[in-house]
């Protein structure tokens, strides 16, 4: 039996930092309503020559060297993403050709700010069965080129970013303790590209009515969020036989400091359980949990034999959670 353990980690984030005070030079929104509703203060966001496949790659060379794996060596990159380069051909390849991984596989998992906790299951999963050795899962997302600039309910909260973890096969038991997986389709228009896709491809008309840009139903969302974290966090307890105390650090998903406080409220957690850094990067949707993680990382937080649970929630409307050993 062969378990996924977490050898490296890296993060690479666009170098122009956008604050709230420059947003309100050209929307109708102010940095203390941005603060007060959401906990943001500023976020990155890509310049001419960065791209989803670009900040995708430099993190996963950083989680790589990390763990000292060359791209000889990797089996699989999963690149966790909602805003790739182009719809085809997924960047995961891309990501693959960069890191010169001749011999890896390479898929994009789309389950929008969900996705990266996905890709690290996925992850894991493949190396219980055996199948592979060494994987990269990177979250990443490029969401200021999705974004209308001129609607003040969604370009306020999100970001740009990337970040990797290296999971490769280990005989000590630690990796994903338990996980979750959730999806509640009915709920699909409340985070929603309208035009785009295959069902309203874009034309004139619909770039003119601005529905090529995200939408979002934020107080639906705000809603679903708060309950499905500590629904998430007791099924990870239950699957696992752990409990809240045996638990070093919560990892949300950060797309809101709200939403953060009030779950963590509710689950009875206190502060320096939950780890929150949405005040630097916004809701930086598939990367924000490797972010954030990385950083708890960085920052010592946790470390090798802690436990984390990383929660994430998005687009579908979806969830997971991954009660991972270190
Ligand atoms: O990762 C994907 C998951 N996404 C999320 O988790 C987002 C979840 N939702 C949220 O975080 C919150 O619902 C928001 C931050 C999006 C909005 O906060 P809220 O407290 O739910 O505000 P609201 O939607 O109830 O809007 C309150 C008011 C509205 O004005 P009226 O209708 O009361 O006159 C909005 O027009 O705030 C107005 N508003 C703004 N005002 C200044 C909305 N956006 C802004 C803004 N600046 N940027």
């Amino acid at each position: 039996m062969k378990y996924g353990k977490i050898t490296g980690y890296g993060k690479a984030l666009p170098k122009r930092i956008l604050t709230n005070e420059e947003i309100a030079t050209f929307v109708d929104t102010s940095d203390q309503w941005i603060q007060e509703r959401t906990g943001i203060k500023q976020r990155h966001v890509v310049s001419e020559g960065e791209h989803c496949s670009t900040l995708a790659t430099e993190s996963a060379q950083k989680a790589m060297a990390h763990a000292g794996v060359t791209a000889d060596e990797l089996d699989l990159i999963i690149v966790a993403t909602s805003s790739p380069d182009f719809l085809v051909p997924p960047v995961s390849s891309m990501v693959q050709d960069m890191l010169g991984a001749k011999t890896a596989g390479a898929f994009t998992t789309v389950v929008g700010c969900t996705g990266f906790v996905v890709g690290l299951i996925q992850a894991d999963n493949f190396i219980r069965t055996g199948a592979y050795k060494n994987i990269v899962v990177v979250g990443v997302e490029v969401i200021s080129r999705q974004l209308d600039w001129e609607d003040r309910n969604t370009c306020v909260l999100f970001g740009d970013g990337a970040a990797a973890v290296m999971v490769q096969a280990s005989d000590e038991p630690c990796g994903v303790l338990s996980h979750v997986m959730g999806s509640d389709g009915s709920l699909y228009q409340s985070i929603i590209h309208p035009s785009g896709g295959t069902a309203v491809p874009a034309t004139h008309e619909t770039i003119d009515a601005r529905q090529v840009y995200l939408k979002m139903n934020g107080r639906e969302v705000f809603k679903f969020a708060t309950g499905v974290i500590p629904k998430t966090m007791s099924e990870l307890m239950e699957k696992s036989g752990k409990t809240f105390d045996d638990i070093k650090l919560l990892i949300p998903h950060q797309a809101n400091a709200r939403i953060i406080e009030y779950a963590s409220s509710q689950m009875g957690l206190s502060n320096e359980k939950v780890f929150v850094n949405v005040q630097n990067y916004g809701n930086t949707s598939a990367a924000s949990v490797p972010i954030a993680f990385a950083e708890a990382l960085e920052a010592g937080l946790i470390e090798e034999g802690d436990l984390v649970a990383l929660i994430a929630f998005g687009a579908g409307l979806t969830w997971a959670g991954a009660l991972v050993h270190l």
